[in-house]
């Protein structure tokens, strides 16, 4: 009996003590020492030999039992931890799908940021009173460089590397280099004065890199009406500098070339990197070319019928992928027609 009873406190004292336990290693442990060598199982098992032979057998078969309980306890504690383990394995090793599961989250989305600064450019010049018109990109020859008083070969067409259309005479059709072409269309509509901003998509035979795209935008602008003097273009440029990039941000002309333009002038903007200190975005001068300028050329309003001796103007066409590029500080225009989602995102 008293065998009997220490057998089933073997049990017991094993129940016990694996129930407190918590890895396979501390079980494997256990286990040794509730059903190893020196457990008090083997002990018992030894001990048969100085039973009396005739309750040999029903002893042994008890303790037998007995040992097989203990290690049915262990068995299924080890299955329990296992399991245990593994989930813990699942949960960790599974892979982060976050980015996914909100892709998947129908979102509102919003305009990309060359679409939100030609909104910001156009808005600034709505609020000076200029009216908003839209050219085609696919130009002809007349309308690109001819009435913008470059005749065919001259020299300034090098100005533009240009996509010619198989279309017509051969290179008489060509998507437009830059939103110039829609100055001419808004003079023939025989209205004056004009006061009109003209924003687009433009194509040049460019190689991508930091700060050019083949495929790119421009704002032109133009206003025409009696007794408009380049006093008038330096105002509007300084008054659209300081309305667009803020208070301490100016503008200088310097002289320049266009043949559209008599005289033309390069509209400069202090760096907005370093706000005119001088950087490598400027290299280190504090200004940063926007684009070109000048007063109408007296051979571009004779080209659509308007007399030159009584309407004069002036006209402005910059590029609003730069305009992008400066307010936000992006280093390589690239990313503008990438369509990575981690800059997409940030907008
Ligand atoms: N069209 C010129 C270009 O793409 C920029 C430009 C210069 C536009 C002078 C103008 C201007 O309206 O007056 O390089």
């Amino acid at each position: 009996m008293a065998v009997d009873g220490s057998l089933e406190e073997m049990l017991s004292a094993a129940t016990a003590a694996v129930s407190g336990c918590s890895s396979l290693d501390e079980l494997a442990r256990l286990q040794n020492r509730h059903l190893g060598k020196g457990s008090q199982v083997a002990e018992a098992r030894a001990e048969l030999r100085s039973v009396a032979a005739e309750e040999r057998p029903a002893q042994g078969a008890l303790i037998e039992r007995t040992r097989a309980a203990i290690e049915e306890v262990f068995r299924s504690a080890r299955e329990h931890l296992e399991e245990a383990d593994r989930q813990r394995r699942l949960a960790s090793d599974a892979a982060d799908l976050t980015e996914i599961l909100e892709a998947a989250v129908p979102s509102l989305g919003r305009a990309h940021l060359v679409q939100r600064t030609r909104d910001e450019l156009e808005d600034v010049f709505v609020a000076m009173g200029y009216e908003v018109v839209e050219g085609p990109e696919v130009e002809t020859d007349w309308y690109n460089f001819e009435a913008l008083n470059m005749p065919p070969a001259h020299p300034a067409r090098g100005m533009w590397d240009t996509f010619y259309l198989k279309l017509g005479e051969p290179n008489s059709i060509m998507l437009r280099t830059h939103t110039s072409p829609t100055q001419v269309r808004v003079l023939q509509r025989g209205e004056l004065p004009v006061y009109a901003v003209m924003p687009g998509r433009c194509y040049r035979r460019d190689t991508p890199d930091a700060r050019h795209l083949p495929v790119f935008h421009q704002i032109e602008g133009l206003v025409v009406d009696e007794g408009i003097s380049f006093a008038d273009l330096a105002g509007t440029i300084e008054e659209f500098t300081g309305a667009y990039f803020g208070e301490g941000i100016h503008s200088r002309l310097r002289p320049s070339y266009f043949p559209f333009t008599e005289p033309s002038a390069e509209f400069e903007v202090n760096c907005t990197i370093c706000r005119g200190a001088g950087c490598r975005t400027c290299s280190h001068t504090g200004w940063v070319e926007l684009g070109g300028c000048g007063m109408v050329h007296p051979a571009v309003l004779e080209a659509v019928d308007v007399d030159p001796e009584r309407f004069t103007g002036f006209a402005f066409g910059f590029g609003i992928d730069r305009c992008a590029q400066m307010r936000h500080e992006i280093a390589d225009m690239r990313v503008l027609v990438e369509n990575d989602y981690r800059f997409m995102r940030q907008l």
